[in-house]
């Protein structure tokens, strides 16, 4: 029997100390109790601060080891001159570079500015190739918004480029063919340098939300919401925007050497902040870019920034 035990038939024997030792074995009890509470309390509060803490050390170590380079610009023209500096410095470092080239709002700006480059003598694209990310189906190749047609309007025909070197997806006539020849092309022709504008629901090419990143040349049929957005450049109708388009795939886009992404306005901001949280999530397709084992440039300006 132990010592204390002891005590206790003791003192219950002369009667005398018993409401008391009974009194302190409560208060003991409760004493107890507190401990054990507070014991259980501190466990939370310490286990809480270290679940807390590791997240944020893991989110810091995954920022520092990003290879995402985020650039923040004030206005649209700042971040298109910022992106143009970045491609003429490519052309200049390997005049015969293979470029992966975006359509949309967003690029014509940096387009501009590589035009005025170019006029300036300070690049040449004699020697460079072209591959666009996307085409519409089921419009001609000289539709006014045929990206065939984009792309000579605010680039090609200002610019010494070769047109037997730039390529773009044919989104008419054997669509299953066409999307064999492009991804033969892609595999033959390393992209160097892949531009990329983004959806506000976070596509890029027309790679909609919930597309596998392993998936090459593909045909989709658009979103609502991207044929919603889109219908600014078919006179605010979404009935003119075609449903269909063909598109190089997330592991085309993820297979080039480094990516230039460019997006400005708060309705990107979402998509932006996914990306620079470190996601990776089929239904927004540009946290891919997080899968990039090269550099990855993101430019944008501050609106598209305001969410960060
Ligand atoms: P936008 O489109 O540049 O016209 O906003 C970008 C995209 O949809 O990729």
């Amino acid at each position: 029997m132990k010592e204390q035990d002891k005590e206790l038939s003791e003192l219950n024997e002369n009667g005398k100390e018993i409401p008391l030792k009974q009194d302190n074995s409560e208060k003991v009890q409760d004493k107890n109790k507190f401990f054990s509470f507070s014991k259980i309390l501190l466990f939370i509060v310490v286990g809480a601060i270290l679940i807390f803490g590791i997240i944020y050390i893991i989110k810091i170590y995954k920022k520092m080891n990003s290879k995402i380079e985020l650039i923040i610009t004030e206005n649209y023209d700042e971040m298109s001159k910022k992106a143009a500096d970045i491609i003429a410095d490519i052309i200049k470092k390997n005049p015969n570079a293979h470029l992966g080239l975006a359509t949309g709002g967003t690029p014509i700006g940096l387009y501009k500015e590589l035009i005025n480059k170019y006029q300036n003598k300070e690049i040449s694209f004699k020697n460079i190739k072209t591959f666009n990310l996307d085409e519409y189906c089921d419009i001609p190749i000289d539709h006014k918004q045929s990206y065939y047609t984009y792309m000579q309007n605010n680039l090609f025909s200002h610019i010494d480029i070769d047109p037997k070197n730039t390529f773009i997806p044919k989104g008419e006539g054997d669509i299953l063919k066409n999307i064999q020849e492009y991804e033969k092309l892609l595999e033959k022709y390393k992209i160097n340098m892949q531009l990329l504008g983004i959806g506000s629901n976070g596509h890029i090419g027309f790679n909609e939300p919930g597309t596998k990143f392993d998936m090459g040349v593909h045909q989709v049929l658009l979103t609502q919401n991207t044929i919603k957005d889109n219908a600014r450049f078919f006179d605010d109708d979404i009935d003119q925007v075609p449903k269909k388009a063909i598109t190089m795939g997330i592991k085309n886009i993820i297979d080039a050497e480094c990516i230039i992404l460019v997006a400005n306005g708060e309705n990107k901001a979402d998509a932006i902040k996914s990306i620079m949280d470190g996601k990776i999530d089929i239904n927004i397709p540009a946290t891919a870019l997080n899968t990039h084992k090269g550099k990855v440039y993101i430019i944008i300006d501050k609106k598209a920034a305001c969410k960060l």
